[in-house]
């Protein structure tokens, strides 16, 4: 029975298989156009700091945690909490999760939809000659607000994002991930070896690299922590429904591991292409805005022979990226209609799209397309709401869910299987029941203070 199960669901063809999807869930824009953005916005290294100490402390306890959920019920975030407690209120989750993947998917493609355009943008050759500071800064602020445009974008994002979705998860999402995931990887090194050895490159590794205490705030740990979640991919159950997709021998913690580190090496090596570049092209590093990347990056371009191409490649892979993000967004309603609600894998993924398209538009509109979502920042809002503290939330609810309501005896028997040893048990189960519930509890108490 277990098994007829898992084959009508599909499972990964293997460990890397699954590493890779995952990673490929967590490798997205997240790393390459939301870590620096913050990183800027929030004081530069000391952010970098708080951010590197959440992913190791609380963000990898929860990816476990996800993972563990997942692979135990073979179910979507919905349908396996109902699975592990019945009948609870626990349920409430799971839709928190596919709310927020709907409103996270809606502006996510929006800024997805900037990366196509930059490609076909640099393809076009639009940034030829000497690129600085203030046009790509113009361009930027021409091209984001042209509403026709960034509204056939974001479609464009979705609409691939709806058909690949449709055709199901291995054919589907396994297959792109395994062979562009490397390229854009090397992509990055290389970018980052010419961005390092820029004249001035220096200056901006200190404001990236050597943390400046004073600029120390609850504002700081609040963002890299829904930071931490968002790179991840967490708080939401789509590692609940990329686990359930796990075979029961492979080890769930040295996976977790793999996604963790590798998400996080890239948005690192990202950093060290923005603020080398940003300090090359005399503006100060705390500058950033939605558009940092997009004004940046054609700077390093044009300082690279045939320039024009990598980044037209850069843009092209990023964009990949990012689809492999979109997909695992869309994929968590989408699984719970399918399972739950017994939907056609189709219907459910055009519905959940279209509705995501129609969600996007505002935000679409708000750097400057229409004056209203423009001055009402909704782009900035929806980042903020559902980028941030409903992950925080959905991140706590799951380690309160494994630690105490299932129990982290049950919780350790699935862990176990496929990794019998666990070295890291203490820690794990410490981070699971205070530390990590504790952090954020603490950080959402003070929302307010932050917000205003
Ligand atoms: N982690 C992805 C990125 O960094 C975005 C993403 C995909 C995501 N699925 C998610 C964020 C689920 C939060 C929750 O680009």
């Amino acid at each position: 029975m277990e098994n007829q199960e898992t084959n009508a669901r599909g499972t990964w063809g293997s460990k890397i298989a699954f590493i890779f999807a995952a990673a490929g869930s967590a490798i997205g824009l997240g790393n390459i156009w939301r870590f620096p953005t913050q990183v800027s916005q929030n004081g530069g290294a000391v952010f970098v700091l708080v951010y590197i100490i959440a992913v190791a402390l609380i963000g990898l306890t929860v990816m476990l945690a996800e993972l563990t959920i997942g692979r135990h019920a073979q179910k979507n975030p919905v349908g396996a909490i109902e699975h592990i407690k019945p009948r609870s209120p626990w349920k409430l989750f799971g839709y928190l999760g596919v709310i927020t993947g709907v409103c996270i998917l809606s502006f996510y493609s929006v800024a997805a939809g900037w990366a196509v355009g930059y490609m076909v943008k640099t393809a076009s050759g639009a940034f030829r000659g000497e690129v600085t500071g203030q046009m790509t800064d113009r361009i930027f602020t021409e091209f984001s607000a042209d509403p026709l445009q960034v509204i056939l974008l974001l479609a464009i994002i979705v609409g691939l994002t709806t058909f690949i979705i449709s055709r199901g998860v291995k054919k589907g999402i396994e297959r792109w991930t395994k062979i562009l995931m490397p390229i854009l990887f090397v992509l990055i090194i290389f970018l980052a070896i010419r961005a390092l050895t820029l004249p001035g490159a220096g200056k901006g590794l200190v404001f990236y690299l050597k943390p400046d205490f004073s600029k120390f705030s609850g504002t700081v740990v609040l963002f890299a922590l829904g930071q931490a979640f968002f790179s991840l991919s967490l708080g939401m159950g789509t590692m609940i429904t990329y686990g359930s997709y796990i075979s029961k021998s492979d080890n769930l913690v040295s996976s977790a591991g793999w996604v963790t580190f590798s998400d996080t090496l890239i948005a690192i090596l990202a950093g060290m292409i923005i603020f080398p570049t940003l300090a090359f092209s005399g503006q100060p590093g705390d500058v950033g805005g939605v558009g940092l990347i997009y004004k940046i990056f054609p700077i390093i371009f044009s300082q690279i022979p045939g320039g024009y191409i990598f980044g037209t490649l850069f843009f092209a892979l990023i964009s990949v990226a990012a689809l492999t993000s979109t997909i695992s967004l869309l994929e968590v309603p989408v699984a719970y209609l399918v399972d739950e609600k017994n939907w056609s894998r189709t219907k459910a993924a055009l519905g959940i799209g279209t509705l995501a398209f129609v969600l996007g538009v505002p935000s679409a509109l708000s750097s400057g397309g229409t004056q209203i979502f423009t001055k009402l920042r909704i782009f900035y809002w929806f980042d903020f709401i559902f980028g941030n503290i409903s992950l925080a939330v959905g991140a706590l609810l799951i380690c309160v869910f494994v630690g105490y309501v299932w129990g982290v005896k049950k919780a350790l028997q699935e862990v176990f299987s496929g990794n019998p040893r666990f070295k890291l048990k203490p820690f794990w189960v410490f981070s699971l029941k205070f530390l990590s519930p504790i952090a954020i509890i603490i950080i959402l108490i003070f929302i307010k203070t932050i917000a205003g």
